[in-house]
């Protein structure tokens, strides 16, 4: 069995060998870019880890782990035009580098990709088609209800978990899942390390809207505040409603305000301190455990040895505390 920075590394370096087209370079230079640029290429990661429960050497895995990380990719490229995100991995991203076309274009081909990186697979190759279009399908439904509750002011905290758990949590499912068929798991097998993914995904996204607003810039690599700037019903939002004083409540209500004007700076730094008082870190802290000890339920009863499921585990729980 192996780590996680040893799967991190083989496919680091396969990732590095692996050559895209020269032309036209326009198309493929965003590519390049996005993927050299970094991240933690945890879905990569997990379908690799996934495998190596069953199957010792993952190089077979290594073009599964491509199309996570390339389905991934094209929706960075997406959402960052969706989000009017300037800064991804600390650079600018995609659209600001070069323009939206592009992004929209260089993600598209990316996408499509994902599903070229499927073809070697013959033994398993519906399977994998399926569950590949029925994550991308369920991506693009949490994308656009994400973007919907920008403008809504009636979302519940149970139909933010539903957006999350499509827009993030089901890739990071279907990665699992995708290294579990490729390595010969059992159907039982499969469907509790996917949901495994998937309640580890939900923790994930939480986690990730705590640091988009009391994260550090230079090590989440996004422009600090982005979710407020969007007005974005995250769980800090949504918790903050019923935690805070009626007039409090009525403050942030007004600030996020759908009435097409734009929350300035000043506006940001009043919300992050609403959600301050509210204390809704340690309501966010306590809802990823709750998906977290969800999560480490379904890979309990995963049929293999402890010893090799302790390296998704530990990997879990460094991506509950991550800080970038
Ligand atoms: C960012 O994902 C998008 C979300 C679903 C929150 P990551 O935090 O995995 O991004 P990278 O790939 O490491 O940059
Ligand atoms: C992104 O959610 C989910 C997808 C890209 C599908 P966010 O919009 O929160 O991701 P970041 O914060 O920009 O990475
Ligand atoms: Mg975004
Ligand atoms: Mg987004
Ligand atoms: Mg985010």
């Amino acid at each position: 069995m192996k780590s996680f920075t040893q799967l991190g590394n083989q496919f680091e370096e396969y990732l590095s060998t692996y050559q895209l087209p020269d032309n036209p370079s326009q198309l493929y230079e965003p590519l390049n870019y996005i993927l050299a640029i970094g991240g933690k290429r945890i879905r990569p990661k997990l379908v690799l880890a996934a495998y190596n429960l069953y199957k010792e050497d993952v190089s077979f895995a290594f073009e599964a782990a491509m199309t996570v990380e390339f389905f991934h990719n094209f929706s960075l490229l997406h959402d960052d035009i969706m989000d009017d995100a300037d800064l991804r991995r600390g650079k600018p991203s995609v659209h600001i580098k070069y323009d939206i076309n592009s992004a929209i274009l260089s993600g598209d081909v990316m996408l499509i990709y994902a599903y070229k990186f499927l073809e070697k697979y013959t033994g398993h190759n519906l399977k994998l088609f399926s569950l590949t279009t029925k994550t991308s399908i369920e991506v693009c439904e949490g994308q656009r209800m994400d973007m919907d509750f920008e403008t809504r002011n009636d979302v519940a905290i149970e139909d933010y978990i539903r957006m999350i758990e499509l827009k993030t949590s089901v890739l990071i499912g279907g990665a699992l899942q995708m290294g579990a068929i490729i390595g010969g798991a059992s159907e039982a097998d499969q469907q509790h390390i996917y949901e495994f993914g998937r309640n580890i995904g939900i923790a994930f996204q939480i986690q990730d809207d705590l640091l988009d607003t009391f994260g550090t810039e230079a090590l989440v690599g996004k422009k600090i505040g982005g979710d407020i700037r969007q007005k974005k019903k995250t769980y800090l939002y949504l918790k903050s409603l019923e935690l805070l004083s009626a007039s409090q409540t009525n403050r942030l209500k007004e600030l996020y305000a759908v009435d097409g004007k734009m929350i300035t700076e000043d506006q940001v730094e009043e919300v992050t301190a609403l959600f301050r008082a509210a204390h809704v870190d340690v309501h966010c802290e306590e809802l990823k455990l709750v998906y977290q000890q969800l999560a480490f339920s379904h890979l309990d009863t995963v049929s293999v040895s402890e010893d090799k499921k302790s390296v998704l585990r530990t990997f879990a729980e460094v991506l509950m505390g991550r800080e970038s």
